[in-house]
């Protein structure tokens, strides 16, 4: 029988008390759980969680930090010099077409304690945008700003936008994407995949029961992507997001995630900054604001500079980049370990368990565990209120939370009209549609005008509302 097969490769693993319920469980529950058994690889789970254990032991002892390479690092904040350069250029490659965008977004955002996917979050501003809708935006302007610049003709220039969802996120952000008709974009250009899970374990490796018939699982990493790239896009469609690259000619893709309110989605700078290094792959950076501050540092044992980048880290690679330093990924690279309050079953009673402190991990790779494979890496260094505000944490918790998000994205708009030569009063809170500018560019207008009140604008006339 089926589930004798199972018990005994079970068995042999270690992991047979997930079928501790079977007796008891009706037939439609027996299905969903074989049939979860049957398609989890059991040995790579094992061996996923030793790599991973013995891995943290050695990063208790790290290797010496080493330097960046000479000259793969560059500033825009402290020399500015090539900036107009690299925009053109990378303005270029976007009306070329060959540019994507890459969104990381099937976290669970567990920290900002929302139940619907963190782009569906409205941070507060006065137009009430979510994370998503301000991205796609953004997109849309791009592509406008590349068409002026290169004199391309209206809506011929498309930035393919490849959307990252998991398990706990994938229905509802599509949903999400449907029913605001894809924020104005055309839906065949926006492409949903799916990135991979894996069960959680105890401290001591077993696989952790959801319910009785269910096994816990989450969302592997955002390093997940790398993987996700290569598997097909649904049940219904066997392109994958490799396959629909190179359909599309794309020759760069910018990954970013889903929770930094100011990011530069395919940013022109970035990517003409990569293109004239040629470079493999990519990370901006910003100063860490204190040797202790609580972020991932990409750098790895043998990369290391005095700046920590975003976890949100917008990163941009060359489809190279994603398909081939990958290809032996999983068995080079080792998961890092999350510990984690995951609801479970009580093994002896069957009964629900709601921890109230971590009681078990998850497995994850990261997105920038991949640096180290990259011939050519780079490295730019960019301005923490121009482009960094990630939302982390619930309301009211006073870092990188909605509040925070909000007060940073309406300072870069009064920023932006300030540049262009207007006078914001105190007090004052203009928020500016992406629509009407990407990074700043397009306000000449505003020269020598005073706004005295605060409101929202989607289109450039609505500003003389606001003097
Ligand atoms: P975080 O590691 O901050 O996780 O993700 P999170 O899900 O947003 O929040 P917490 O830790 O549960 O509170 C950084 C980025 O990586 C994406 C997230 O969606 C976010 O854009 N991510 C994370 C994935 O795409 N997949 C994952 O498995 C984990």
């Amino acid at each position: 029988m089926l589930v004798d097969n199972i018990r005994d490769r079970y068995q042999a693993a270690g992991h047979d008390h997930l079928l501790t319920f079977w007796s008891t469980l009706p037939d439609s529950e027996r299905e969903s759980l074989s049939h979860q058994l049957e398609n989890l690889d059991i040995d790579r789970v094992n061996r996923i969680y030793k790599k991973a254990i013995a891995s943290e032991k050695e990063a208790a002892d790290p290797e010496p930090i080493e330097p960046l390479p000479v000259g793969a690092c560059e500033s825009v904040v402290n020399d500015p010099a090539n900036e107009k350069r690299w925009c053109s250029e990378g303005l270029e490659a976007i009306a070329r077409g060959e540019v994507g965008v890459l969104l990381m977004a099937g976290g669970q955002g567990t920290r900002l304690g929302s139940s619907a996917p963190k782009g569906c979050y409205d941070i507060g501003l006065p137009s009430h945008k979510s994370l998503f809708q301000y991205q796609a935006e953004r997109i849309a302007r791009l592509q406008v700003v590349a068409e002026k610049e290169c004199n391309k003709s209206a809506g011929s220039v498309v930035i393919p936008w490849y959307v990252m969802t998991s398990g706990p996120t994938r229905r509802e952000t599509e949903a999400y994407f449907a029913k605001n008709n894809f924020f104005g974009l055309s839906s065949k250009n926006v492409v949903f995949f799916e990135q991979g899970t894996l069960p959680c374990l105890t401290a001591e490796g077993k696989i952790m029961l959801e319910s009785t018939s269910r096994v816990a699982v989450a969302p592997d990493g955002n390093g997940g992507l790398y993987a996700a790239t290569r598997a097909p896009l649904s049940k219904s469609n066997s392109s994958t997001v490799l396959s629909d690259l190179t359909d599309r000619g794309v020759l760069y893709v910018h990954a970013y995630c889903v929770d930094n309110c100011l990011v530069k989605v395919a940013d022109p700078v970035f990517l003409g900054y990569c293109i004239s290094k040629q470079a493999d792959c990519a990370a901006k950076v910003v100063p860490k604001t204190s040797p202790s501050e609580n972020k991932p540092n990409f750098v790895t044992p043998r990369l290391e500079s005095s700046l920590s980048t975003p976890p949100t880290s917008p990163t941009t690679s060359t489809r190279r980049a994603i398909s081939n330093p990958v290809e032996s990924f999983e068995d080079d690279l080792a998961f890092h370990i999350a510990r984690k309050k995951i609801p479970t079953i009580d093994l002896e009673t069957g009964k629900a368990v709601k921890p109230t402190k971590p009681n078990g991990m998850k497995l994850e790779l990261f997105v920038f565990d991949v640096f180290p494979f990259t011939k050519r890496f780079a490295v730019l260094e960019v301005a923490r209120n121009e482009e960094f505000s990630p939302l982390k944490n619930a309301p009211g918790t006073g870092a990188d939370d909605p509040e925070t998000s909000r007060r940073d994205l309406l300072s870069q708009h009064k920023r932006f009209l300030e540049r262009a030569g207007a006078q914001v009063k105190d007090g004052v809170e203009i928020e500016l549609s992406p629509r009407v500018s990407y990074a700043g560019e397009g306000l000449e207008f505003v020269k020598g005008k005073t706004f005295t009140k605060s409101g929202y604008v989607e289109n450039p006339e609505e500003l003389d509302a606001l003097l």
